[in-house]
């Protein structure tokens, strides 16, 4: 590897490179969702991010905030997933390759922490590969078992569930309390619930 791959890229370096200073973040829209959905897809390989599909970020598309350049070039995402005033999640939060470095990572973070202050949430985590970018926005690493609603929403279904390399982080006071635990219905009272419904659908 040369020294001069190891050398920020200036903009004037790199023509291909987007103007990224003036980078703005909005709410996200559903047009917005296909770019989300290749953005975070991209990176969900390797397990850097979770993998989402389509309908699922279309249905949570007003978690999403996105970061664009000043011509409306869509540069990056994030979301702030609310499980209730005691708990937040960062989630999915990403710039591309080409735009890293220059900022609208950490516009995009200071919206989903400004978001998460004006829904009045008072504990916002997250699971990372990377706490060294988050310690810059007061996170602080702490014990995964603090946060059992997302061990209920994601980890239980992860196929990382005894190999995760992530850690956990939180900014504000742990939560005392938790709202989602184990599916009160088992299986088979599930399927039941399910014939029931489309007996009942079709007039049976
Ligand atoms: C993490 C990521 C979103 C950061 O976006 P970015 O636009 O490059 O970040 P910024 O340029 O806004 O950086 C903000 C600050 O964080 C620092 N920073 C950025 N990436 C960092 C990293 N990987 N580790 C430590 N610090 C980092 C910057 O130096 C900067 O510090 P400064 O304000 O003191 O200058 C981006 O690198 C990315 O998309 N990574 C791949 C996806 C990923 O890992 N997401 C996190 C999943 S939990």
């Amino acid at each position: 590897m040369s020294n001069s791959s190891l050398m920020p890229v200036s903009e004037s370096t790199s023509s291909s490179r987007p103007r990224v200073g003036g980078a703005t973040v909005r709410k996200a829209k559903l047009p917005d969702a296909v770019n989300i959905f290749e953005l975070v897809n991209s990176l969900s390989g390797d397990g850097t991010l979770l993998r989402r599909n389509y309908a699922e970020i279309c249905e949570n598309v007003r978690d999403f905030t996105v970061a664009e350049s000043e011509s409306g070039v869509f540069l990056g995402c994030g979301a702030l997933h609310l499980y209730g005033p005691h708990l937040a999640e960062v989630r999915s939060i990403v710039v591309k390759p080409e735009a890293k470095g220059q900022g609208a990572g950490g516009k995009l973070l200071r919206a989903l922490l400004a978001e998460a202050e004006d829904q009045s949430v008072t504990c916002v985590s997250l699971f990372t590969r990377i706490p060294d970018f988050f310690f810059h926005f007061g996170f602080r690493v702490v014990d995964r078992t603090l946060l059992p609603d997302k061990i209920y929403k994601d980890c239980q279904t992860c196929p990382r569930l005894y190999a995760c390399d992530e850690v956990a982080m939180a900014r504000g006071p742990i939560p005392r309390i938790a709202v989602l635990g184990p599916s009160r219905f088992p299986q088979p009272e599930l399927v039941k619930l399910q014939a029931g419904s489309i007996a009942s659908n079709t007039g049976k």
